[in-house]
């Protein structure tokens, strides 16, 4: 669950598109997270799926008529007034046209012109409709009106064609509304450096010494820190996580590699979360071929990796994280105090509810002017709103 989205009113309008169906996760994506999502379909939309299928999962009224009985004339500047963003998804080529021209012939176009909230259109076609000069041109009048287009993706499309087309994935339009309704937060103006993943030492072209960290909770810190506002640079090593949207994204792999781009981002940074499971040890020799396996024993010669946050210096907050199986706090302080640290995070990772992959975690803030705080198991995003709400402290 995500604070950004909670109480908030969310227009969905769809039109008729066979990707309908992707908008039904999104609704429930929305209101898992506490949004109020009203739905308007058009008559298109509705030869696709039916307006109780969005019923069912936004518990609310579905629109698709401009003269529906009970919801009176006024109905459209009502939904307009009251909505904090409205979003078009799937946005067919007709209705991005009936947009770019302003027409009004349906609920939804007329309460698209209706509201003053921000507009987000995620066109889904076939891919030649898509590059047709009349599509492109009325797609460049809407951007020019200040509304925001979101994809489309690049893929397999329903007629068998690969091409762009697809609709945006659920997640990826849900991280756009996320980061436009967060726009003016508490961390608005601010940088923020967020580290995560566990880096990969190679040891031959096919084998890498590694860790189990999963990059949940440095992804978790960098989505949060974009839904207040900030501008946020993600240096991540591997994971299986898809990629945050309005997030500046450095990949790398090694900790000399994530040494380099941290340096690198940390200019006119207002903080810097080092939540990565940095690995400690690289191989000494990268061997260039793959290593025999014929052999009873292997002896790996191991060197220090650089400490990254112990080494980075400048003027910007310095957040650590301390994953410990045992004297947490001890451990933890030790840290703090050798890193030069405003605060640091510490978790007993074989704690049940705790530590790699895990989507909750149970973990102690320790600050350096010795305050302990020990929260009770949260989810990551819990987690990242309170280590987010103590950077916004430090600086006032
Ligand atoms: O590995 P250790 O427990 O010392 O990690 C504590 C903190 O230091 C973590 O925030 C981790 O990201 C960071 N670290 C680092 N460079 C290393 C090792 C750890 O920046 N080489």
């Amino acid at each position: 669950m995500t604070m950004i989205l909670n109480n908030k009113r969310i227009l969905l309008g769809v039109s008729g598109s066979i990707a309908c169906y992707k908008a039904l996760d999104l609704t429930s994506k929305l209101v898992q997270n506490g949004a109020i999502v009203d739905v308007i379909m058009t008559e298109a939309a509705c030869k696709f799926i039916t307006p109780l299928s969005f019923q069912s999962i936004s518990r609310r009224p579905v629109f698709t008529n401009l003269w529906d009985s009970g919801h009176g004339d006024i109905g459209h500047i009502e939904m307009g007034n009251s909505t904090d963003l409205a979003i078009i998804a799937p946005a067919t080529a007709n209705m991005i046209a009936k947009l770019a021209h302003g027409l009004a012939d349906d609920l939804l176009t007329t309460t698209i012109l209706a509201t003053k909230a921000k507009v987000i259109v995620a066109p889904a076609m076939d891919g030649n409709m898509y590059y047709h000069p009349l599509v492109q041109e009325n797609i460049n009048k809407l951007v020019k009106m200040g509304i925001i287009i979101v994809g489309p993706n690049e893929g397999r499309l329903a007629s068998g064609l690969i091409s762009k087309g697809r609709l945006s994935e659920p997640y990826e339009i849900l991280g756009h509304i996320r980061a436009i309704l967060g726009k003016g937060g508490d961390l608005k103006g601010k940088k923020i450096v967020v580290t995560a993943g566990g880096t990969q030492e190679p040891i031959d072209p096919v084998r890498i010494i590694s860790n189990h960290s999963s990059g949940k909770m440095g992804y978790a810190l960098a989505e949060i820190a974009r839904d207040r506002g900030a501008e946020v640079i993600l240096v991540t090593a591997a994971t299986a996580l898809p990629i945050p949207v309005s997030v500046e994204i450095v990949p790398v792999k090694t900790a000399a590699d994530m040494h380099i781009a941290v340096e690198k981002s940390l200019e006119n940074a207002d903080a810097l979360i080092m939540a990565a499971a940095v690995a400690d040890f690289r191989p000494t020799i990268l061997s260039n071929q793959k290593l025999k396996s014929d052999k009873q024993n292997l002896n790996l010669s191991l060197t220090k990796n650089p400490d990254i946050l112990g080494t980075v210096k400048g003027n910007f907050i310095k957040v650590g994280f301390a994953a410990e199986t045992q004297s947490l706090e001890t451990n933890a302080r030790k840290k703090l105090l050798e890193k030069d640290l405003d605060f640091i995070v510490a978790n007993n990772i074989i704690e049940i509810g705790s530590g790699f992959g895990s989507d909750t975690n149970r973990v102690v803030i320790l600050d350096k002017k010795g305050s302990i705080n020990a929260l009770p198991t949260l989810s990551k995003q819990e987690i990242a709103e309170q280590i987010l709400d103590k950077i916004v402290e430090i600086i006032q």
